[in-house]
């Protein structure tokens, strides 16, 4: 019997519809088909106006468009496709980030075509992604959704290889953000479970779920701990991505946090416990990097741990004072039973520890502090290797996924000590809450190559940006993939 009444609620609930729209998408690379409703052609903030836009510069001034990236304007034309002044800065040489926010400005003027064509000298795969990921929306729960499709987009004399390279990086994001807007009701651990098995049957990677019985067997403490007070099961998922004669091997560890109540440290009551239903974006990031290793040619091997359940409250939830058993030995006083998400991953970081890679990277909606710090634009990165530092920031660059670094300041380590354990969960100083959080991770990792992103801050947006449509962005899935190829 189902016992979860959210999930009869449509019978044929549709688990990543973002992706499936995505992929219906027609990618086309050569001239403008007749029967396109939108066309856009770049417009800098200076020099002559293209002449296919038809108006002055003033009068496009007069409209509130001077052409600065993510600026775009759509003018109706009687006969044959509107056209759409799209933004392009100083120059039309657009490069970057810009090439995924003048495709996006494109798409969200034109928001009601189906067939849009970009006219540009700009990179294929960055276009693509810009205007597939502005176009998702999270609509299978809407009785009448306001969307269009995008059924064909058309970018003349790009590369069709290119662009459907674009796509699949955009599905990593998707994918992400498609299980990351999920209800909770809708996605529990054993759910997310199902969907990684399906998904690393489409795109190629193993994986290997490990219920409660075998959690006990490998005694994952901190897991079990924190879904103790739950009637849902918890479930440690192992993707692994194995091309042959691999270079290195990447551990990647994601939070899975599925709905995070805050235990008996119950959350208070406000608009903050509506998103955590968010806070297993850190393990959907790793899953949708999976679904883009084989597209993206990835030559190293990847393994992922996915730590899976929810945070709830009930006659026998974990407690303040308790004491869990991590994989690795380590004793841990639970201080605060809301600090879940670094529980969950110490066993994740132990098992990648074990496995001998060649280093870890942990990706999580850790802390309330890392959004103090700072804010919704950038997670919050921290490592010990200089190397990985800069393979870090590079990734970033190159995926518009922003982060900055944080130090691991031993000077906190203190906060962390506990009078009857190893180390307790959480310091009892409203200080340096990321950075406390992090030196947990830390004493998991021991002496591997170790990094750990806080994306607690861009795991959403309040309202649409660019590229980033209201809600979950997906945010570390195509940045891991970047890692992943470059390690
Ligand atoms: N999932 C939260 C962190 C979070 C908060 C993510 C807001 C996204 C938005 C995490 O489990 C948590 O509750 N952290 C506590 C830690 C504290 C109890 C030491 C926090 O940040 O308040
Ligand atoms: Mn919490
Ligand atoms: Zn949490």
């Amino acid at each position: 019997m189902n016992r979860n009444p959210a999930k009869l609620i449509p019978a044929d609930f549709p688990t990543l519809p973002g992706l499936n729209a995505a992929k219906a998408t027609q990618l086309s690379v050569g001239d403008i088909p007749v029967d396109a409703q939108a066309v856009g052609y770049l417009v800098p903030t200076s020099g002559p106006v293209p002449s296919e836009i038809g108006l002055e510069r003033d009068d496009l001034e007069v409209a509130g468009f001077t052409g600065k990236v993510g600026e775009a304007l759509l003018l109706v034309r009687g006969n044959g496709p509107d056209v759409v002044a799209v933004g392009c800065g100083d120059s039309t040489a657009v490069s970057g980030d810009a090439v995924r926010e003048i495709a996006a400005a494109l798409v969200n003027e034109a928001k009601h075509c189906s067939k849009i064509a970009l006219v540009a000298e700009v990179d294929t795969r960055l276009a693509v992604e810009g205007a597939l990921l502005a176009r998702y929306r999270y609509l299978p729960l809407k009785s009448e959704p306001d969307y269009t499709a995008l059924q064909e987009l058309v970018l003349p004399g790009g590369s069709a290889a290119e662009a459907e390279l674009g796509r699949s990086l955009a599905l990593s994001t998707i994918v992400a953000r498609d299980l990351t807007n999920t209800p909770p009701g809708h996605l529990t651990a054993s759910d997310f479970a199902e969907i990684a098995r399906h998904l690393g049957y489409e795109y190629g990677f193993g994986v290997e779920v490990f219920d409660k019985d075998a959690l006990i067997e490998m005694g994952c403490g901190g897991l079990l701990g924190v879904n103790r007070g739950s009637f849902e099961q918890p479930r440690l998922i192992k993707v692994t991505w194995k091309p042959e004669a691999a270079g290195k091997h990447l551990g990647l560890v994601g939070k899975g946090i599925t709905y995070d109540s805050g235990g008996v440290n119950l959350k208070p009551a406000g608009p903050g416990q509506l998103l955590m239903k968010m806070d297993m974006g850190g393990a959907a990031s790793v899953l949708g990097a999976f679904c883009g290793l084989r597209a993206a040619k990835v030559k190293n091997a990847v393994t992922g741990w996915l730590l899976c359940t929810d945070n709830m409250v009930s006659g026998d939830a974990y407690r303040m004072g308790d004491v869990l058993v991590a994989r690795d030995g380590t004793t841990v006083e639970i201080k605060n039973t809301d600090a879940e998400g670094r529980i969950v991953m110490m066993d994740g970081i132990a098992l990648a520890v074990e496995e001998g890679v060649d280093a870890i990277i942990d990706i999580a909606t850790l802390t309330g502090a890392a959004i103090t710090a700072l804010g919704p634009q950038y997670a919050a990165t921290f490592t010990q290797s200089e190397a990985l530092g800069q393979l870090l920031d590079e990734a970033s660059a190159k995926t518009g996924d922003k982060v900055w670094r944080l130090p691991l300041e031993e000077k906190y380590r203190s906060l962390l000590d506990s009078d009857i354990a190893d180390i307790s969960n959480a310091s009892m100083k409203p200080v340096a809450g990321a950075i406390t959080a992090a030196l947990f991770l830390k004493h998991f990792a021991k002496d591997a190559v170790w990094g750990h992103i806080d994306m607690a801050g861009p795991m959403n947006v309040e309202k649409t940006e660019g590229w980033r449509p209201v809600g979950a962005t997906g945010f570390g899935a195509r940045l891991l993939v970047d890692v992943a190829a470059n390690l």
